[in-house]
C-alpha cells in the first residue's frame, strides 16, 4: 500500500501517493480525476526510454487514452519557445478545460508542464509523477511553475497546484548519483528548518537512502512531502513562513547564477553550500552556536555533498569572482520585498527563523570566507 499525504487547502486539497511501483498502478490511481479516460503526458526525453513505457502502459490498462509529449532534458526547457512548443500541442490535441495532463519528469518537467495547466485555456488540472529525489520531496508539492527569463530563473511564473502527486521511489534507481546527492541535500534542508530529530534520523539513514532501500527512501520522502504540506497548508502563496523553505536558496542562487544555471553546480549542490554559509552567517551574528555549523558540514561531507566552495569550482571562476559580485547576486533575487532580501537563518539545526535584520558587510564576509576555502 502506497503511503499517503494530504496537502490541506481551502479550495484545492490534493493528496501525495509515495511508494515503490507506483508507475504501474498510475492509471488505476489517475482514472478517478479525469472528467474523461483522456490525458497527455509531458516527459523529457531521459525519462522517454526507462520509465514512460511503463507509465504509458499502465494507462493503456486503466482504459486512457493519451499523447506523450517529450521534450529535450535540461533547464533550457524551461523557455518561452518550449512553453509556446508545449501549449501549441495541448490544443493540436484537442484538450478541454475539464482534462488534465501529466508532468511525468523531474522538476524541469514539473514547472514547465505545470505553468503551461495554469495558463491554458484559463487553466486546466494537472498532476506530478515526479521521477527525481529533488522532485519527490520538493518541487512537485506546493504549486510552484515557472519558466526561466534571459534575466534569471524562474521568473515568469504561478502558484498552480496539481491534483495529486504520485511518487515512485522505483525511478530513482535510475538517477544518477550526483542527482540523487542534489535531491538529498533539500531533504537535509527540511531537518535544518524545522525537524532537528529528523536530522539525527538522516544522520544515521544516509547511507541506505543513498545506496536505495526502498524503505528509508519511502520514510524520508514522506517525512519531507508532510513538512512540505505542512508548510503551503499554512502559506501556499509564500506571504510569510514558506520563505522558510528557502533555506540555502539565497547564498546558493549566487552560486548557480556564477555557473549560468548550468550542470556545473547543480541546484541542491548549490542549496548545500548555501545552507552551510546560512549557518556560517547565523554563527558570525553571534546567533547560533558554532558547533551547529561543523555538524551540518560533518553530514553532507560525509554523504558526498559539497559543504563549500570546492577548489574545482573557485578554478572554475578563475579566482576572479569578489565577494561584491556574489553579494551583488543577492539583489536581484526574486524574494526582494521592499528592495530588501529575507534571509533565513539558524539558531541551532531544526530552529531556522526569518529576518530582514542582516548586513551587507556580514553577507559579503560570509561569501568571503567560503571563497577562501
Ligand atoms: N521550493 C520551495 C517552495 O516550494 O516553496
Amino acid at each position: 500500500m502506497p503511503k499517503k499525504i494530504t496537502v490541506a487547502l481551502q479550495n484545492h486539497s490534493y493528496d501525495i501517493y509515495v511508494g515503490e511501483g507506483l508507475l504501474d498502478q498510475a492509471g488505476d490511481i489517475i482514472a478517478p480525476l479525469l472528467s474523461r479516460p483522456r490525458t497527455v503526458i509531458v516527459t523529457d526525453d531521459n525519462i522517454a526510454g526507462y520509465q514512460l513505457p511503463r507509465l504509458e502502459k499502465s494507462l493503456e490498462k486503466a482504459g486512457i487514452t493519451f499523447d506523450s509529449i517529450i521534450l529535450p532534458a535540461g533547464e533550457a526547457t524551461k523557455s518561452f519557445a518550449q512553453l509556446e512548443n508545449l501549449l501549441d500541442r495541448l490544443l493540436a490535441f484537442g484538450l478541454e478545460r475539464q482534462d488534465r495532463i501529466i508532468a511525468f519528469g523531474g522538476g524541469v518537467i514539473g514547472d514547465l508542464a505545470g505553468f503551461a495547466a495554469s495558463i491554458y485555456q484559463r487553466g486546466i488540472g494537472f498532476i506530478q509523477i515526479p521521477t527525481t529525489l529533488l522532485a519527490q520531496v520538493d518541487s512537485a508539492v506546493g504549486g510552484k511553475c515557472a519558466i526561466n527569463s534571459p534575466r534569471g530563473k524562474n521568473l515568469i511564473g504561478s502558484f498552480h497546484q496539481p491534483g495529486l502527486v504520485l511518487s515512485d521511489v522505483s525511478c530513482l534507481n535510475s538517477l544518477p548519483q550526483r542527482q540523487l546527492l542534489a535531491g538529498y541535500a533539500e531533504m537535509v534542508k527540511y531537518s535544518l528548518i524545522n525537524d532537528g530529530k529528523f536530522f539525527d534520523w538522516l544522520d544515521r539513514q544516509a547511507g541506505k537512502i543513498i545506496s536505495g532501500d526502498p524503505a528509508a527512501r519511502i520514510q524520508a520522502i514522506i517525512t519531507c512531502c508532510q513538512a512540505k504540506a505542512d508548510m503551503v497548508a499554512r502559506d501556499e502563496k509564500e506571504t510569510g513562513p514558506r520563505a522558510l523553505l528557502n533555506l540555502g536558496h539565497t547564498f546558493g542562487h549566487a552560486l548557480e547564477a556564477e555557473c549560468g544555471f548550468s550542470d556545473r553546480l547543480l541546484h541542491g549542490e548549490a542549496v548545500a553550500i548555501g545552507m552551510v554559509m546560512a549557518f556560517d552567517l547565523s554563527v558570525r551574528m553571534g546567533l547560533c552556536p558554532e558547533q551547529e555549523a561543523a555538524t551540518v558540514r560533518r553530514h553532507l561531507k560525509m554523504i558526498g555533498l559539497p559543504d563549500g566552495i570546492s577548489a574545482d569550482l573557485r578554478a572554475y571562476f578563475r579566482n576572479d569572482i569578489t565577494a561584491e559580485r556574489l553579494f551583488n547576486h543577492t539583489l536581484h533575487d526574486k524574494k526582494l520585498s521592499g528592495g530588501k532580501v529575507t534571509y533565513v537563518l539558524v539558531r541551532a539545526i531544526g530552529e531556522a527563523f526569518l529576518t530582514n535584520d542582516v548586513t551587507a558587510e556580514d553577507i559579503k564576509q560570509v561569501f568571503q570566507s567560503a571563497l577562501d576555502g
